[in-house]
């Protein structure tokens, strides 16, 4: 099966300081890919030179196995790729639909197709409909990364790129945003999911990768790593692949 995304030995640099240290992940289509690790170890980087918010070589990211590294986040979110950032970065000040409009109208200027439509996201998350004129300062954690989520979806991605979108949430909250995760998924569209939580990004995803230090020091089937090797692979007891 061939790679929707994949990445080759992909290197990345905060100006002299290097992050990624030659990263290779493939995600194929309507797969579902975790990437865990510890604090600093490079995911957030990863989705950000996955993206084109970082430079990086032309053949380091191919998309369809064409090499599109260092494209523009623009050119990258025409051509199917979304990310729900770090933070989720929403437009405070204004409403959940203002939100949401902002990523309708950039997905209508870029030309980006799909079957993502604004009543299809408040069927997949009911609050945002109910919510749609509250601004998403005063909405919860939860609910401001439904936001998020619902952001990049009106993109309509066939590759969904998370960071982190359980942190600092409720337990019940976290369920209720992996529960949409399949639909999303039914929907065609693989997903690159950064998790601190290695339980849900085990019971989430069909693969991992572990990374520590700007490396992949693990990769294998989700079901099938042990937790002993992921503590390894964290930690840095050596590399392994299972
Ligand atoms: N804007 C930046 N400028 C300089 N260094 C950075 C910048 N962003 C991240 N780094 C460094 O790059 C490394 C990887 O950071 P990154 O944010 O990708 O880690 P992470 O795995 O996402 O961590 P976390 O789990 O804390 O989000 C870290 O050493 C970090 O300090
Ligand atoms: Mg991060």
């Amino acid at each position: 099966m061939s790679a929707v995304l994949s990445t080759h030995g992909l290197i990345a640099r905060y100006g002299d300081f290097q992050a990624l240290y030659g990263v290779d992940v493939e995600l194929h289509a309507g797969e579902a890919v975790a990437l865990i690790g510890a604090n600093g170890a490079g995911k957030s980087t990863f989705l950000r030179a996955v993206m084109g918010l970082l430079p990086v070589g032309r053949d380091m990211v191919r998309l369809d196995g064409e090499p599109v590294g260092g494209t523009s986040a623009d050119r990258m979110v025409k051509r199917g790729v979304a990310i729900v950032p770090e933070g989720r970065r929403l437009f405070t000040g204004m409403s959940v639909d203002d939100n949401l409009k902002v990523a309708i109208d950039q997905a209508a200027r870029l030309g980006a197709k799909g079957g993502w439509s604004l009543e299809r996201l408040h069927r997949l998350f009911p609050i945002l409909k109910e919510k749609a004129k509250t601004p998403v300062q005063s909405l919860s954690g939860g609910q401001q990364q439904m936001v998020a989520i619902g952001r990049a979806l009106l993109c309509q991605p066939r590759v969904l790129l998370c960071d982190e979108i359980s942190l600092g949430l409720a337990p019940k909250v976290i369920r209720e945003i992996y529960a949409a995760l399949p639909e999303i998924r039914g929907a065609g569209t693989a997903m690159i999911l950064v998790e601190q939580d290695v339980g849900l990004a085990k019971e989430a995803t069909d693969r991992l990768y572990c990374m520590l230090e700007g490396r992949v020091t693990l990769s294998g089937r989700s079901a099938e790593v042990t937790r002993e090797a992921i503590g390894e692979a964290y930690f840095g007891a050596g590399h392994a692949v299972v």
